[in-house]
């Protein structure tokens, strides 16, 4: 019988003709018209079923179905092959699905620093920098603090060498700056500070600090207070309650600490401190302190950090543990 002769025939051909199948688009769409094509091999022998007679028509018509799908299913797992080849060296096939990739996270201090700048640029505040490694004068006898004072011991503070630290505060940059700039000034100035402490839950050998300052000619205790007031209420919300309690720092007088409460805990917490700048201060720049007065305040961006969000461990913003950081 003819047509199945012809049937067999198409069927060894595309067998030949697709081994190897091509790997050119063009060559498979070429392939594809000559066997699947409106005019192609195997809607020819379709056409010719009329030809056969009535009592082969079925068993043709059967062979010929076999066929069509054949040559289809060789097209479609080839389609697969070229899918997934496609995806790995890029060329692209705009109807697969995309490919997801990860997206990063801002670090939650990054994150903390960046609400803590932008509510103190809103009210006025530039940001300035300063050094990380120091003198003794810019770290401490600039802001008062006595030869025999404590925060100097070896037990504290990173030594380079007798008359050069990593620095343990932010407070030096206030010195910087004042004896780089007449008054009057007003700046928050972030940054990293080390201390030569035991490792725990809540301390670490290096963490960050914001520093303000703030000098004019008629700076009050009552203005810091509106300051700070305004910034802890918008960083941790309208209703928090909060309070200044009396404290002390060399290069601060009177001092004093902010302290916020915590319902969850039912205790105060302290958050800051902060104070008006002593004279000695002004004076070891140059500044006239009978002309000039001002506030200064520090904080610790992982201590409000851990307040804001929660978080009970230190250890935990230097780890780079995706499950912590992706949190945020
Ligand atoms: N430097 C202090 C510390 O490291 C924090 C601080 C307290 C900074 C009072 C200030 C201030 O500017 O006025 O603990």
């Amino acid at each position: 019988m003819k047509l199945k002769e012809s049937i067999e025939s198409v069927r060894n051909s595309f067998r030949t003709d697709s081994d190897p199948f091509p790997t050119d688009k063009q060559s498979v769409e070429s392939l594809r018209v000559k066997y699947l094509g409106r005019k192609g091999l195997v809607a020819g022998l379709f056409s010719s079923m009329k030809d056969a007679s009535p009592k082969d028509r079925p068993m043709v018509g059967k062979l010929l179905n076999e066929l069509k799908q054949e040559i289809n299913s060789v097209f479609n797992s080839y389609k697969k092959i070229t899918a997934s080849q496609q995806s790995q060296y890029g060329e692209s096939d705009y109807t697969l699905p995309g490919l997801k990739f990860p997206v990063g996270h801002i670090h939650p201090l990054q994150q903390t620093l960046e609400d803590i700048k932008s509510i103190f640029m809103n009210i006025g505040f530039s940001v300035a920098y300063g050094p990380e490694i120091d003198d003794d004068f810019h770290n401490f006898s600039a802001l008062n603090f006595p030869p025999d004072h404590p925060a100097r011991d070896m037990q504290d503070t990173f030594f380079i060498d007798p008359e050069t630290v990593l620095r343990t505060h932010t407070s030096n940059v206030q010195i910087h700056l004042m004896e780089e700039q007449d008054p009057p000034l007003r700046y928050i100035v972030p940054g990293r500070v080390y201390r030569n402490e035991a490792i725990s839950f809540k301390s670490y050998c290096l963490f960050h600090q914001v520093e303000g300052i703030y000098v004019d000619k008629h700076v009050s205790f009552a203005d810091q207070k509106g300051i700070l007031e305004y910034f802890v209420k918008r960083f941790f919300g309208p209703d928090t309650k909060m309070r200044f309690r009396p404290s002390f720092f060399p290069f601060t007088e009177p001092s004093a600490e902010v302290d916020i409460w915590s319902k969850k805990r039912g205790q105060w917490l302290e958050i800051l401190g902060c104070g008006m700048v002593d004279p000695e201060v002004f004076n070891s720049v140059n500044y006239d302190p009978d002309v000039w007065h001002g506030f200064a305040f520090g904080m610790g961006i992982e201590r409000i950090c851990m307040l804001k969000y929660g978080i009970d461990d230190i250890r935990l913003f230097y780890q780079g543990d995706m499950r912590f950081l992706e949190q945020f």
